[in-house]
């Protein structure tokens, strides 16, 4: 009998992030990851994912907690398991594009406190807006990863997708992310998918994708199959749902075969127990929602992340016009191919599902439009992967000329100017980096922190929920 080549798969486990965002709006404290990090630690993951935008966001809007804080425990905890970080290019962890001069010190601060590998996109795949965030990567020594929205549409051929691994791997990229926020990979595209990708480009590639549709573990198991290296799970009581497949089920599932994980099945059990508890803690406290635990099929039909179809049905609901739902929804699409046809993830997402709420309610398409609408549409987050509707331009931006460059080339530095105006609240350097991504939200954060420390009771105001699909 020939001697089996083993080839085994790595595992990224996501419950220190993706997992708990996506199932209960990224509500886990940093007092309930701890205990259970040496273990974590122990498996032997290629990495524990346990940062990025909404964690970062959520800690201090809703549980006033330091996220650099909470990254510095983590380092002291893993002794030896890479962590990895999402970054949203040069969005860095928010919304709208940054400086280079503050993506380059977000990427230095992150590596300085801990982090190893950063995961880099960019909501349009326009690798002009990742080129700083890799470049900083590299040059303070952690990996960088550059992960490809995954979206479908005419324009998304594999032709695309291996031209763009190819100028990916150019970039001085260490790994590809193939990133399928919404589940939208069936099992046969993952083949060809990642064939494609392999004849491409010689880098490691890594998938990740959301049990969202139900088809997530078959997807892995193909993509695995056609030379996959790693794929991204969570630990049972967090996955499957809006989540990733269980880690569990993986491991096993390549028990045995060329691909076996190496992992240890009884210690990932233990790790299981610790987190049931806790899941059951916010199933009973409505923060977990059975709803996102099943299959939505509606993503699928819709091709729209599960983080934004929730999004969506609570702007409706602000709005009492919940009977509009499945008009919203078929205005997505709509919006989508006026606007480029872009992948639907933060915060591309965001925009277009804000403009087809606003087009629905407002019985006029783009009689209303948000700054954003008419920020992509004038070249301020970068390239669409199509041209934009010329109607839809004119009406929502008159004859304003976008522009066509790299937009962080017309951003003025922006370090200075932040320092100055978080000087009264300053007790870190990263300080500055908090109160550029989330000016508000910081400033209350530390007037909390201020309280804390002179024993003043402080509440915060601010109580918007927010899904995110990533
Ligand atoms: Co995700």
């Amino acid at each position: 009998m020939a001697e089996i080549v083993k080839k085994p798969v790595q595992i990224v486990d996501t419950i220190l992030r993706d997992a708990h965002q996506s199932l209960i709006a990224t509500r886990m404290t940093t007092e309930e990851m701890l205990p259970i990090v040496p273990k974590l630690d122990e498996v032997g993951y290629k990495a524990v994912e346990c940062w990025g935008g909404a964690t970062f966001d959520a800690a201090l809007r809703f549980l006033h907690e330091d996220p650099w804080d909470r990254l510095r425990k983590f380092r002291e905890g893993f002794k030896k398991t890479k962590l990895q970080m999402l970054f949203r290019g040069q969005n860095i962890l928010g919304y709208k594009p940054y400086p280079d001069d503050v993506v380059d010190y977000f990427c230095k601060k992150s590596i300085d406190n801990g982090i190893n590998v950063i995961r880099i996109f960019d909501c349009l795949n326009d690798l002009r807006n990742l080129k700083t965030a890799v470049d900083a990567t590299k040059q303070y020594g952690a990996e960088a990863q550059i992960a490809l929205s995954y979206t479908l549409g005419d324009a998304y051929t594999m032709e695309y997708w291996m031209d763009i691994a190819r100028r990916i791997e150019d970039m001085g990229a260490d790994s590809i992310c193939i990133k399928d926020m919404a589940g939208l990979l069936v099992p046969t595209a993952a083949t060809e998918l990642v064939t494609s990708l392999k004849a491409a480009t010689k880098l490691p590639i890594e998938l990740h994708t959301h049990y969202t549709s139900g088809v997530a573990a078959m997807t892995y198991m193909k993509a695995v199959e056609a030379g996959c290296d790693i794929i991204d799970t969570a630990i049972s009581p967090f996955a499957l749902g809006t989540s990733q497949p269980a880690t569990e089920v993986m491991v096993q599932a390549f028990k045995g075969t060329e691909y076996d994980t190496g992992l240890d099945l009884n210690l990932l059990a233990e790790i299981a127990d610790y987190f049931r508890p806790i899941r059951d803690k916010y199933l009973e406290n409505g923060t977990l929602n059975p709803l996102n635990m099943g299959v939505n099929i509606k993503t699928l039909q819709y091709q729209v992340p599960g983080g934004m179809l929730s999004n969506l049905t609570s702007q409706l609901a602000q709005q009492g016009a919940e009977d509009k739902f499945y008009d919203v929804l078929e205005e997505v699409p709509r919006v989508r191919k006026d606007l480029g046809e872009p992948p639907l993830v933060t915060p591309s997402s965001q925009i277009v599902g804000t403009q087809a709420v606003m087009n629905v309610l407002a019985g006029e398409r783009y009689k209303m439009v948000t700054k954003e609408t008419k920020d992509i549409l004038s070249g301020k987050y970068g390239k669409c992967v199509k041209p934009f509707n010329p109607e839809v331009v004119k009406k929502c931006i008159g004859d304003v000329e976008p522009i066509t460059c790299r937009p962080a080339d017309l951003l003025e530095p922006g370090l200075e100017a932040f320092e100055k105006e978080v000087a009264p609240y300053k007790k870190q350097d990263e300080d500055v980096l908090t109160y550029a991504l989330f000016p508000q939200v910081a400033i209350d954060y530390f007037k909390y922190r201020d309280a804390q420390d002179t024993g003043v009771d402080v509440k915060s105001a601010d109580t918007e929920n927010k899904a995110y699909p990533v």
